[in-house]
């Protein structure tokens, strides 16, 4: 069985096309390419992140970091390539940078309907704290608010991943291809032109 390359890195230009294909298949609207070149291009605060597998994005993730508060607002896999894993890799990576720019806590919003992404968050550690109704449109649901709390600052991320990180992947152990998310997200809370939120 033929074992392909995962990469997980900082998004760089190259990766436009696929970030677009990504977040389009995710949450069926995206921000303009010229958005996302201006977020690869660097924003002190900003860590866009991708999957890569032999060198073609999978999925695209990125956090947001102001003082000692993180923001996700963002994460997808393409349908093709879920519950391998890669979601859970790329949000290791962004939780390492959060750390690495001490950041004490992350939150992020998810939809309340969105069972696979309140699992995988729960599985990281975030928890449940608060309800925010009617926050998405198209279609209209709650949003639950999880947050991660880190005790202590760290200079040092916690875990490697949060720059480059290889691995071997292997195409058969995708169990199935699930349909791309039904609901797309773009809750009021990102104001990016219709760009999505969690
Ligand atoms: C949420 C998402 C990013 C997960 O990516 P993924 O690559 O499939 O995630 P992983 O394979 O790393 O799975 C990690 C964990 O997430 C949970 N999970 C993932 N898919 C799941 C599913 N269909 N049902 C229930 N739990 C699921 C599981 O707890 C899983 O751990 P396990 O394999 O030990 O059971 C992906 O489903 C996705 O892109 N969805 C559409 C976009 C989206 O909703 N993004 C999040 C917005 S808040």
């Amino acid at each position: 069985m033929a074992e392909e390359l995962l990469q997980v890195a900082r998004a760089v230009a190259d990766d436009v096309e696929g970030i677009l294909l990504v977040e389009r298949h995710c949450f069926g609207r995206t921000w303009t390419r010229q958005q996302y070149l201006t977020e690869i291009a660097g924003s002190p605060h900003t860590y866009p992140a991708v999957a890569r597998l032999d060198g073609r994005v999978v999925g695209f993730g990125s956090v947001t970091c102001i003082g000692e508060q993180a923001y996700i607002p963002t994460l997808g896999v393409l349908a093709t390539h879920r519950q391998c894993g890669i979601g859970s890799r790329l949000l290791q990576a962004l939780l390492a940078v959060a750390r690495r720019m001490g950041a004490r806590e992350v939150v992020l919003e998810v939809r309340v309907c969105n069972a696979a992404a309140r699992r995988l968050y729960e599985q990281h550690g975030f928890e449940q704290v608060a309800i925010r109704r009617d926050y998405y449109e198209e279609p209209p649901d709650d949003a639950v608010v999880m947050r991660l709390a880190w005790e202590e600052s760290a200079t040092e991320p916690r875990s490697a991943g949060a720059e480059t990180c290889h691995a071997q992947w292997s195409p058969g152990a995708v169990p199935h291809a699930t349909a791309p998310a039904a609901s797309p997200p773009g809750g009021p809370a990102d104001q990016r032109d219709g760009a999505p939120g969690l």
